[in-house]
């Protein structure tokens, strides 16, 4: 729910600012951040787990889905920790000036460099595989323990695209659960490691309840086992994987739905179980910042082909949303500059980049556009900015944050010298 209304000129208007305006004084396409949204997205969740849980809690967010200065602020300032998964990550939340305590770093092939940052800068990091576990053995200091957590692979399927999936067995990611002994084992005889917490994470983009339900009851089990070990563990990270509403026929729980259904299983399973409460943390990312922001673009040439199909071009592509042409995923578009006109059209907006798969939407119902009119991508706050490439050379737009009818840029479009500021051209070739 954007903080969005249609003015008297017809005109979309987000965070209390035209929309036609932002982009006339930004550029296009732009990236259009609502705070309100991003604010109250992070206060459902922090809110929901501090009524339901009775034990304490720590929601991250998941800064895969777009990391910068500015967002990482924002979430921080609402109390919520930041979950990285590379040394830029971790470098950007550390300059947003996110507390070290609660930055959680991820990664199934960390470099030495990143976990040695990691290590320097004090925050935690989630182990993932044996070799990651001897090197961090190597690197640990002799004065004070690392603070980890063990990333687990569950063992749960969830339905989402393939690529999405991390919690099945075959996964990449974690440990394999069959080697939980040997991992508590080898862990609880390492001075250097403080092992504070279990983590999994099932895949992302589910509509589902019931796998972060069977989750939790999982992981509830493992900290009983890691008590037999003699490890004493305090934390467990359920991830994240909240679906979010692309387009109508979209139907995921709310934020406090699924927040609730976690603390539940896991407030039970620790009872049943006869386990003290651990803290709670839980790693969103698509669901705290998709609907928060969505892509404005100009609309530009069309081709009609007769009785087959209308292509209508926009001045960006699967350089600033790679989501489309990599997952088939689906969105929503309206024309900032025409709110009421009816939708007598239907039309398929394509990118402006010389691959046929560079399609935006398929089969969208609009107002009879021309070129100049303002396209509005929905819901495209989540993997798209931080999946953004420069294919073709396209400078990647810039970012605004619209707030109380006040607009300030967050991510300045790219220019042509950046495009080539790492370019080398040796000196035998001028
Ligand atoms: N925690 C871990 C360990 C993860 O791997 C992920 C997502 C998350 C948390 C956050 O999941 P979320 O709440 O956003 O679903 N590029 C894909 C999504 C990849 C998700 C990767 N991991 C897309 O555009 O759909």
């Amino acid at each position: 729910p954007l903080t969005a209304k249609v003015n008297h000129h017809d005109i979309l208007e987000i965070g209390g600012c035209d929309v036609t305006t932002l982009v006339a004084q930004f550029g296009s396409p732009l990236y259009i951040v609502d705070e309100e949204t991003l604010r109250t997205a992070c206060r459902q969740y922090r809110d929901t787990f501090k009524e339901y849980y009775k034990g304490e809690s720590q929601v991250l967010y998941a800064s895969k889905a777009w990391n910068c200065l500015a967002i990482c602020a924002i979430v921080a300032a609402e109390g919520l920790g930041i979950d990285v998964v590379s040394g830029g990550e971790l470098y950007t939340a550390l300059q947003a000036g996110v507390s070290p305590n609660k930055i959680y770093l991820h990664g199934n092939n960390k470099s030495r460099e990143e976990l040695v940052l990691a290590i320097e800068s004090g925050c935690t990091i989630v182990v993932d595989n044996w070799y990651e576990l001897q090197t961090l053995v190597e690197l640990a200091p002799a004065d004070s323990p690392i603070r980890i957590m063990l990333r687990l692979t569950p063992g749960i399927e969830c339905h989402t695209h393939e690529y999405i999936r991390t919690g099945h067995l075959d996964s990449k990611f974690g440990f394999d659960p069959n080697d939980l002994g040997e991992v508590f084992t080898f862990v609880s005889q390492q001075p250097g490691l403080n092992c504070i917490g279990l983590h999994a994470h099932i895949g992302s983009q589910i509509f589902e309840r019931q796998p972060h339900r069977d989750l939790a009851a999982v992981m509830v089990q493992w900290l009983k086992d890691a008590a037999n070990y003699g490890l004493n563990i305090t934390e467990l990270n359920v991830g994240g994987g909240l679906g979010i509403k692309y387009i109508e026929s979209d139907d995921p729980p709310s934020i406090e739905e699924w927040s609730k259904a976690i603390c539940e299983i896991v407030q039970q399973a620790c009872q049943e179980a006869n386990l003290p409460l651990p803290k709670l943390l839980c790693e969103p990312g698509r669901s705290l910042i998709a609907t928060s922001c969505v892509t404005a673009y100009t609309i530009g040439s069309a081709k009609v082909i007769p009785d087959i199909r209308t292509y209508v071009s926009i001045d960006g592509g699967m350089s600033d949303n790679p989501r489309p042409i990599t997952y088939q995923s689906v969105y929503r578009a309206v024309v900032a500059n025409k709110m009421s006109a009816p939708l007598t059209e239907t039309v398929t907006l394509a990118g402006k980049h010389c691959e046929s798969g560079d399609i935006l939407i398929k089969n969208a119902q609009l107002p009879k556009t021309e070129p100049g009119d303002i396209l509005v991508v929905m819901a495209t706050g989540a993997y798209n900015y931080s999946m953004a490439s420069n294919y073709n050379r396209l400078p990647r737009p810039a970012a605004v944050l619209v707030a109380n009818g006040e607009a300030n840029l967050i991510l300045q479009r790219e220019t042509y010298q950046d495009l080539i500021r790492q370019d080398c051209l040796p000196e035998r070739l001028k």
